[in-house]
């Protein structure tokens, strides 16, 4: 039977069939904090949509209707589907306009993905995967397009537009001129999460968050009793705002039709942001022991405050080896990361002495959903705890990104994207020659990572990769402007001007120098120091740095995210924190 852990680490680092390749955008943080703890894993989401369809039924029975009635005939098809809100009475009239449904596919709503590269790709289908799990698992995370076999059941069962089956005797057909199968419907769908729970009592504490957000439709949807695998307790979570109406040509009835699914959608994305907020303050751990804390990077575990000598090491490290079989080597942290490249001091105090080399090095071998990388953790910074905002960091990218990664020491965040996201491109930048040395390890690893799952595995992946050794700012002058899609910013801590006594706007020479690369309406993750209450307050300091550089730029900024990146804290009530924003050059 496989372990909980090792069937998460298979699901989370499956390729994400849905036609956009990546989670929706309101629904990454949700995902990535139900992630972030050892008890769960999603399998599929929704963040909630709109879309037009034609036809009777819905997605799923699509093929066996048009099998029955031959080639371009009948079925089920939807057109225009939208993840975010229509703005004004101009871009009602485009997405209401049935006249234009051929010239105009998006109509204003999701960007039709198309990258020459990937033009043969066949989104929807199996590739091979999902070694036993069963059960509508590994779906990929985006139930949207092609895939969540749950929702289309759930879709069969509930889907009101079903027409009452003809022969029965007490309810009498209409007879009516029009063919029902030629209207055109709009219909809203709410926030929907299927999440595999270790076990029941996980199970329950999750469905109470999520009742305590106000979601009413929770439960779970399979037991384990059954399953080949250790704990797996399906439950799943539906939001309650629907909408489903016929269009008709009527003068003004767009405008109206957009008003009900802007409030349907900003009521269901107010009640995925308290469900954040409920997650993050869930108090349930399975099973703890009282042991010491401590952090895990490859082979090596990680402790701190614990005293080298007079035999506290030694003891902490035996208990911890012991406790674990995959850990080699204990090493003890005691001094804060020195230096620009921001290096450890570590001490060996259980295991194989002999692996810290006599340049200083102590290397290991991490991985993180599939994706290896090669850390020094001596010499370069690298931190298990940002494991979540890495995966959060890859359910971002869309199909077709140029991506920039600065300051991306090993780079597990980039070669994570390489490996899961069907981008375009990849170019790090990092100035610690040693964490380069790792990186380039890193990226020979992924060349040959079996577990790749982007079109062309790991050698197409590695491919598009480039490396770049130097200071960012030197290194950002020489590359073209509006080349990038995508920005990773984790930029190093800048002593006086950081965290909440600071006298300015830390970073904020990167910040100019790496927004002219960006694309109109390109996105950026940058990442400051705050305190717990900035944290709390919504990080509204470091917002307003941003919005003040991109602003002299005669730029506008739109706020995607703002939170702590990663678990754990830096020092007592100071955190690391990512904000995610837009920049519109344009308008
Ligand atoms: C906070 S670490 C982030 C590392 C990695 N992205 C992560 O999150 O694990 C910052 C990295 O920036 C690098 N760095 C510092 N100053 C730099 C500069 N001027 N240009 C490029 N890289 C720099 C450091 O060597 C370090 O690896």
């Amino acid at each position: 039977m496989s372990s909980f852990l090792e069937v998460k680490n298979r699901v989370l680092s499956k390729r994400d069939r849905s036609s956009r390749g990546r989670i929706d955008q309101h629904a990454v943080t949700i995902c990535s904090l139900i992630n972030s703890r050892p008890e769960y894993y999603t399998t599929s989401s929704c963040s909630g949509r709109f879309h037009l369809y034609r036809g009777v039924g819905n997605k799923s029975d699509n093929a066996d209707t048009k099998k029955s009635l031959g080639k371009g005939e009948g079925g089920f098809d939807r057109f225009r589907i939208h993840h975010g809100f229509i703005k004004d009475g101009e871009e009602a009239r485009r997405y209401f306009n049935l006249e234009t449904l051929e010239e105009d596919p998006e109509g204003g709503g999701d960007k039709i993905v198309e990258v020459d590269q990937y033009e043969n790709l066949d989104v929807g289908e199996g590739d091979g995967e999902g070694e036993g799990e069963g059960e509508g698992e590994g779906e990929g995370e985006c139930e949207c397009e092609g895939d969540g076999e749950e929702e289309e059941e759930e879709e069969e069962e509930d889907s009101p537009q079903q027409p009452p089956p003809q022969s029965h005797p007490s309810i009498p057909s209409i007879p009516l001129t029009f063919n029902e199968s030629s209207l055109i419907w709009l219909r809203y769908e709410s926030f929907i999460l299927h999440v595999c729970a270790i076990s029941l009592p996980a199970a329950d504490a999750l469905m109470s968050a999520a009742r305590r957000a106000g979601y009413k439709t929770v439960g779970v949807q399979s037991s384990g009793a059954t399953s080949k695998v250790d704990g797996k307790v399906i439950v799943q979570i539906l939001g309650d705002e629907f909408l489903e109406t016929p269009l008709f040509s009527t003068p003004g009835y767009s405008e109206i039709l957009a008003k009900m699914v802007n409030d349907r959608q900003r009521r269901n994305w107010d009640k995925i942001g308290r469900f954040e907020r409920e997650v993050k303050g869930m108090v349930y751990e399975e099973g703890r022991g009282g042991r010491k804390h401590y952090d895990v990077v490859g082979d090596v575990a990680v402790v701190k405050d614990v005293e080298v000598g007079g035999g506290e090491g030694e003891r902490v490290g035996v208990e911890i080896m012991e406790s674990n079989s995959k850990i080699k080597v204990v090493a003890v942290q005691n001094d804060s990361l020195s230096g620009v490249q921001k290096r450890s001091n570590l001490t060996i105090v259980a295991g194989n002495h002999s692996r810290m080399g006599k340049d200083g090095g102590l290397v290991t071998t991490h991985q993180e959903f599939g994706i290896k990388c090669l850390v020094d953790l001596n010499r370069t910074f690298f931190t298990a705890r940002m494991g979540p905002e890495r995966i959060r960091l890859c359910n971002c990218v869309s199909r077709g990104e140029n991506v920039l990664s600065l300051f991306s020491g090993v780079g597990l965040e980039g070669l994570m994207i390489a490996g899961r996201r069907e981008i375009s491109g990849m170019t790090f930048v990092e100035i610690n020659p040693v964490a380069v040395n790792c990186l380039r390890r890193g990226l020979e690893l992924l060349g040959r990572n079996k577990a790749v799952v982007v079109k062309g595995g790991g050698m197409a992946a590695k491919e598009r990769v480039k490396i770049l050794e130097g200071d960012a700012l030197a290194i950002l002058s020489d590359l073209s402007d509006e080349a990038f899609d995508r920005i990773i910013a984790p930029r190093p801590k800048e002593g006086g001007k950081d965290g909440d006594l600071s006298d300015g706007i830390a970073g904020a020479e990167f910040l100019k120098a790496m927004l002219p690369k960006l694309k109109e309406r390109g996105e950026v993750h940058w990442y400051d120091f705050a305190a717990d209450h900035e944290v709390e307050g919504g990080c509204e300091r470091t917002k307003k740095g941003v919005e003040d550089v991109v602003g002299e730029m005669g730029w506008r900024t739109e706020w995607l995210h703002a939170g702590k990146a990663g678990s754990g804290s830096i020092a007592k009530r100071q955190f690391r924190v990512c904000v995610d924003f837009r920049v519109h050059k344009k308008d």
